[in-house]
């Protein structure tokens, strides 16, 4: 068995999606469907994403062990938990959630998987991300805002890499000094970034 498969911080997706499983991340009428490759309602309005769509970003963001990073939108607490898989003990991941009910429950279910270096805030309206605790090696937003927040990209360390749905479009924004260059990466439909 290799050292991913076995334990937290060896930044393989695959791994990572086995040994956080999605269904502790769903209301307990969706769990029977958590295999299905489908976004998922988490009340609110919300959803947990689809399985293929979360693995495909995961994959954008390249997390290493170690690193320190952010989730945008981070509802149940599954994203935050599979980051905190993929940099292990030695990194630290803040998820950051705006609804008030699914923070308190995202929170909990990440505080349940066992990985202490990861949490789950309440985000301040009107304040993106969480300015207080950046830059961040990597950031991963969950849901869809019209033009590329530049709050966000502040947030960003030199070398870091931020995923984020922009206008329907997947987005890889890359900081190398004061340069940032950003890539598209297919469509997909995100809740709205507010
Ligand atoms: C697709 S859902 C949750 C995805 C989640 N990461 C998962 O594991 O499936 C996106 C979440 O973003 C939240 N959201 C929207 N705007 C936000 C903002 N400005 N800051 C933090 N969360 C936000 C929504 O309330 C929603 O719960």
């Amino acid at each position: 068995m290799s050292r991913s498969e076995a334990e937290p911080g060896g930044g393989d997706v695959a791994a990572a999606m086995t040994a956080v499983p999605r269904s502790a991340y769903l209301r307990r009428p969706q769990r029977r469907f958590a295999a299905v490759d489908l976004a998922l309602p988490i009340g609110h309005h919300q959803t947990c994403s689809q399985p293929s769509t979360v693995r495909s970003m995961l994959e954008q963001l390249d997390v290493r062990a170690g690193q320190h990073v952010l989730d945008v939108g981070a509802g149940s607490g599954w994203t935050t938990a599979l980051l905190a898989w993929l940099v292990g003990p030695s990194g630290t991941v803040v998820g950051v959630e705006l609804e008030a009910e699914l923070a308190r429950w995202g929170a909990g279910n990440v505080v349940a998987a066992g990985l202490p270096w990861a949490r789950v805030e309440h985000a301040a309206p009107g304040r993106l991300g969480w300015p207080r605790e950046a830059p961040y090696d990597r950031i991963l937003v969950s849901a869809e805002p019209a033009t590329l927040p530049q709050q966000l990209v502040d947030q960003l360390a030199d070398g870091g890499r931020l995923v984020i749905p922009v206008r329907g479009t997947m987005t890889l924004v890359i900081r190398d000094g004061g340069e940032t260059t950003a890539t598209h990466h297919g469509s997909y439909r995100f809740v709205p970034l507010r």
